[in-house]
């Protein structure tokens, strides 16, 4: 069996040299958790350039030459073992990002900011706080899946307790181990078989449990993921982690006719044809947060 040699990982590194250990072992862990599935040398650079940043303030590391191989230890490691402090800090909360702030993190041990009482404790709030937390969900779909860093970052474990609500009302998602990251500029580089045609997930794996292949997520420039996710699995009448009739249940009838909401939020869970969730999805959801 062949094996890498770590200990590289003590010695100052140059740049391409960090790329090339980061290949190698790539090599070795991939598919071994969701951040895995989809290696791309922009994506590796991008979460290790994020990971000096936050050393980079820490006053124990002055010396960011001398540490290039813990950083890649350090990512290599979590890569593993849990990816959710990389992707806390290659997307930070400061940027817009939709997850808790960093703090800090030591092993397995990871300190964030507290956010608030999770979406499972709303599925009773009244329609209009139910209605924005659910615009946001659908923005924030969206928002993962195009944003100008050309990452889609595709979430592969929706439930109603990964989401928290802050003071401000903000929706955030608190449980970021589960994210499949496709660098969109290498699908449109490589071009595998059929990528330039958005992908639709059409739920044929299970209908009580989130269904996707990474295969097909890592070969798609776009795919409706993400709506699939947040309406199969949380705001659908028959949303596979909703313990009411969906997170969506009771929309008020005036708000139903003008726009046609129950009907669209069980087209986007489950299409019955050409469903373009894309197009459809976020505009019915901007819509259902008028002032009426
Ligand atoms: N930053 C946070 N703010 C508020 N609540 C949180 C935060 N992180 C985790 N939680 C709460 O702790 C629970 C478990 O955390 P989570 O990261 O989802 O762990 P697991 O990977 O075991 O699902 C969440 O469902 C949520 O209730
Ligand atoms: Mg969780």
């Amino acid at each position: 069996m062949k094996t890498l040699s770590l200990e590289v990982l003590h010695l100052p590194v140059a740049l391409t040299s960090v790329l090339t250990i980061y290949n190698k072992v790539l090599e070795k862990i991939k598919g071994l958790t969701d951040i895995t599935s989809c290696p791309s040398q922009r994506l590796i650079q991008h979460i290790h350039e994020n990971v000096r940043e936050t050393l980079s303030k820490m006053t124990l590391h002055k010396d960011l030459q001398e540490s290039e191989g813990e950083i890649i230890a350090n990512v290599v490691y979590s890569m593993v073992i849990n990816p959710e402090p990389l992707i806390l800090q290659a997307f930070p909360a400061k940027a817009g990002w939709p997850f808790p702030v960093y703090k800090g993190g030591c092993g397995r041990t990871v300190v964030e900011d507290f956010v608030g009482r999770t979406l499972a404790e709303y599925e009773d709030a009244p329609w209009p706080v139910r209605a924005n937390l659910a615009r946001q969900l659908i923005e924030m779909a969206q928002i993962l899946t195009e944003n100008s860093l050309d990452f889609a970052l595709y979430l592969t474990d929706v439930n109603t307790n990964n989401f928290a609500v802050n003071a401000d009302q903000k929706v955030v998602l608190v449980d970021a181990e589960n994210i499949i990251i496709v660098d969109r500029l290498q699908v449109r580089k490589e071009k595998p078989h059929g990528w330039s045609k958005p992908y639709t997930n059409d739920v044929i794996g299970c209908l009580d449990c989130l269904s996707f292949s990474p295969e097909d997520l890592c070969a798609h420039d776009l795919a409706d993921h993400n709506y699939y996710a947040i309406c199969a699995g949380i705001l659908a009448p028959d949303a596979y982690y909703s313990s009411r009739n969906g997170f969506l249940h009771g929309i008020p009838p005036h708000i139903d006719l003008q726009t046609n909401l129950s009907h669209l939020v069980k087209e986007c869970a489950h299409p019955t044809s050409q469903f373009n969730r894309f197009l459809i999805v976020p505009r019915t959801f901007t819509q259902t947060n008028k002032p009426t």
